[in-house]
């Protein structure tokens, strides 16, 4: 039989359900939460909770959804701190290198990138994120494509083929962009849920990047695209026009870009999320993404960490819910929103029968509402705004993922 978890005196319970309770983040204060099994059974005031099998006392602190990170690179072998350092001496970043990880994942066997895989995922685990997305994009060769997306479905949420990261090195534009869209995609469709384009300058140009999606359509994926990350370019219209799921780091972008990304939303469409990853920002050294104007347009944002060995090598989603809060202009409840639920939305988690990696299917995420999975994330703190009052504290007490405490 279910046992039933009882977890009361929680001082502030965020649901992610406005309905439930106050703003944004359906907040209640003085909650409890009944898990049975893999979902969350019941939630409102502490005074009529249900009885229960076994009970967490929350003392009065916050519980929140577990962080959704909607847009890792995970798959990778290798260091890149001396490229960091030049940078942080003033060198730009270029995506150049992006070779030098391909070169150093190629030569990795496959025991060694799971490893590097399950180290990171456990990290973000541990800091209080229940559901992951991670792209291949460090292989570029059939092969290494192909055992990349096998390898990250065995510990990730959800598996984004990145095949149209950069053109390899030494390889003709033309030819690559056939292998892509033609035999490294049919090899790794079966392994992935979506396909995602890098377009910019130096990589992949907006024809390039229609036709990447397209292919990706034709063989039933869902798409998604990084875009305008180094400078203004067509990648937002592009997402929007077909119909991607998010389009990620949106850096520079000018008043038609918002528009159309609040626009993708209106009666009733499914739109195209907005995803801002504030750590890359400041690894990076570019501008912060203007996510208070997104919000204020309408658009539906999401915050990511973008953990990968080059623009951002944190997968403290934490930290990146602080910088959104005290340096891009969200309240706390915006941007715990856009990490939790905006990050399912992003990724078509927000809804009941998603299915991972490996076939299993699953409740909604980003919520703490019955019938979602019971993902929940306990601080050390009273309230969810000790995440950007005590910045880099660590503030993660306890996680629960699918009704099992992980820490
Ligand atoms: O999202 N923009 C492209 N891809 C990664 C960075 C890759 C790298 O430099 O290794 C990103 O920032």
């Amino acid at each position: 039989m279910t046992r039933a978890l009882l977890i009361d005196r929680i001082g502030e319970l965020t649901t992610n359900e406005p309905g439930i309770g106050a703003g944004i983040g359906g907040r209640i204060a003085d909650a409890a939460v009944v898990v049975e099994g893999d979902r969350v059974a019941w939630v409102g005031p502490a005074g009529r909770a249900p009885a229960a099998d076994e009970r967490v006392d929350a003392a009065g602190r916050a519980l929140l959804p577990g962080w959704v990170d909607s847009h890792t690179h995970l798959m990778f072998a290798g260091d890149r701190t001396a490229e960091f350092e030049a940078r942080m001496a003033g060198e730009a970043y270029a995506a150049g290198g992006i070779n030098v990880t391909v070169d150093a994942t190629r030569a990795a066997p496959d025991a060694a990138l799971a490893a590097n895989l399950d180290r990171l995922v456990g990290e973000a685990r541990r800091s209080g994120t229940t559901t992951i997305e991670t792209k291949t994009g460090y292989g570029l060769t059939v092969a290494d494509e192909l055992r990349s997306a096998r390898i990250a479905g065995r510990s990730a949420d959800a598996v984004t083929f990145l095949g149209a990261h950069v053109v390899p090195a030494g390889t003709d534009p033309a030819a690559y962009l056939a292998l892509v869209t033609g035999p490294m995609l049919e090899a790794v469709a079966p392994h992935v849920s979506a396909v995602d384009v890098f377009c910019e300058a130096g990589a992949f140009d907006a024809a390039a990047s229609a036709e990447v999606l397209a292919s990706a359509r034709a063989h039933g994926l869902a798409t998604r695209v990084h875009g305008n990350q180094l400078g203004h370019g067509p990648g937002v219209q592009l997402a929007v026009a077909h119909g991607a799921l998010s389009v990620d780091h949106v850096g520079f972008l000018d008043d038609a870009d918002v528009a159309a990304l609040a626009g993708s939303w209106t009666a009733g469409a499914r739109g195209t999320v907005a995803t801002v990853l504030p750590a890359c920002d400041l690894s990076t050294r570019m501008p912060l993404a203007p996510a208070r104007r997104l919000l204020d347009a309408g658009a539906v944002l999401a915050i990511a960490s973008n953990a990968n060995p080059g623009t951002s090598y944190t997968s403290s989603m934490a930290f990146c819910v602080a910088t959104a809060v005290l340096q891009m202009g969200l309240t706390v409840h915006e941007a715990v929103y856009a990490a939790t639920r905006g990050g399912a939305i992003a990724l078509g988690m927000h809804e009941d029968g998603w299915r991972d990696p490996r076939g299993t299917a699953h409740a909604r995420v980003g919520v703490i509402a019955p019938g979602a999975r019971a993902d929940l994330h306990l601080l050390d703190a009273p309230a969810a705004t000790h995440l950007a009052y005590r910045p880099g504290m660590p503030l993660t007490a306890a996680v629960w993922r699918a009704g099992e405490r992980i820490r």
